[in-house]
C-alpha cells in the first residue's frame, strides 16, 4: 500500500519558434481565442506549445485523444478535466512549462525562473507572513535570492492546488523559508503537503497536494515539430 499521492511532473520545452499546425489542431476554440489575443508572437508560440503539451500529457494519463479532452473552470479560475477523475495543474515560465498530474488529490504546481530580484525585503513584505519575514531577514545574504523563490513557488503551488490562486492573500499562510523536507500545511481545515522540486539550477519549482505526498516522477512531453 502506498501512503500518499503519487504525482507525475511533465516537462514541456517552449521554443520561441512557431509551433506547427499539428499543435494548433489539438486546441479547442477557447484556447485558440486566447492564443490569438497575445500581442507578441513569442508569447503566442509558447502558449500554444504549452497547451498542446498539456493535452499530450493528459492524453497519456487518460488514454483519450489529446484533441478530444475538454475542460471546465472552477469558480476561482482553476481549470479541471471534464469527465475524468485525473487532477492536473499547469505552470509556465520562460521556455519551460510543467504539468503536475495525480489521482485522488487536488494538485498545484509552480515554476519560476530564478533570476536576481531587487528589494527582497520589500517583496518579502508583500508575500510573507510576519514570522516568515523575521526568519527570512536572518538568512545569510547569499541564500536570500533562492530562499525567496522557494517561498514564492511553495505559496503559489499551495494556492493553485487550493484553486483560489492569489485571490487568497499569500501573507496569511506560512510555508517555511528553509530548505529541506516536505511542508505539512493546514489551510482552513484542509491538510496539504508542499515539496520543492529540483528541475534545473536556474528554475525554482514546487508541487502541492492535498494530504500526504508519496512521490514525484518526472517525465518529458515529446516536443512537437
Ligand atoms: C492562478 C495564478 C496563481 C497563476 O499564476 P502565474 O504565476 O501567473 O502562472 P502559472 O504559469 O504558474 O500558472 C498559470 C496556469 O495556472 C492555471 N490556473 C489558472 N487559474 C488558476 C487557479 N485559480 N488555480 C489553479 N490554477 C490556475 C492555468 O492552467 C494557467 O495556465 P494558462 O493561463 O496557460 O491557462 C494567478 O493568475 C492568480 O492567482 N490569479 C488569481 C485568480 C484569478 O484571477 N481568477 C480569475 C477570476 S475567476
Amino acid at each position: 500500500m502506498t501512503l500518499g499521492t503519487n504525482v507525475t511532473l511533465w516537462r514541456i520545452q517552449l521554443p520561441d519558434k512557431s509551433p506547427g499546425p499539428e499543435a494548433w489542431a489539438l486546441l479547442d476554440g477557447r484556447e485558440r481565442q486566447r492564443a490569438e489575443k497575445f500581442i507578441h508572437d513569442r508569447d503566442r508560440h509558447r502558449f500554444v506549445t504549452a497547451h498542446a503539451g498539456l493535452r499530450l500529457a493528459l492524453a497519456a494519463e487518460t488514454g483519450q485523444p489529446p484533441h478530444a479532452l475538454s475542460f471546465t473552470v472552477a469558480p476561482g479560475g482553476k481549470p479541471q478535466l471534464e469527465r475524468h477523475a485525473l487532477s492536473f495543474n499547469l505552470s509556465h515560465t520562460g521556455t519551460v512549462a510543467v504539468v503536475a498530474t495525480c489521482r485522488g488529490s487536488a494538485v498545484g504546481v509552480d515554476v519560476e525562473m530564478a533570476g536576481r530580484l531587487r528589494d527582497l525585503d520589500g517583496l518579502a513584505g508583500m508575500v510573507m507572513t510576519p514570522d516568515e519575514q523575521v526568519r527570512f531577514a536572518d538568512l545569510p545574504p547569499d541564500f536570500r535570492q533562492i530562499a525567496f523563490m522557494r517561498v514564492w513557488t511553495r505559496k503559489e503551488a499551495l494556492l493553485k492546488a487550493d484553486g483560489r490562486g492569489l485571490m487568497y492573500d499569500p501573507r496569511k499562510v506560512d510555508v517555511g523559508v528553509d530548505d529541506g523536507t516536505d511542508r505539512a500545511i493546514v489551510l482552513e481545515g484542509i491538510s496539504w503537503t508542499v515539496r520543492d522540486v529540483p528541475l534545473a539550477p536556474d528554475l525554482a519549482a514546487a508541487v502541492c497536494v492535498s494530504g500526504p505526498l508519496a512521490s514525484i516522477h518526472q517525465r518529458g512531453v515529446a516536443p512537437m515539430t
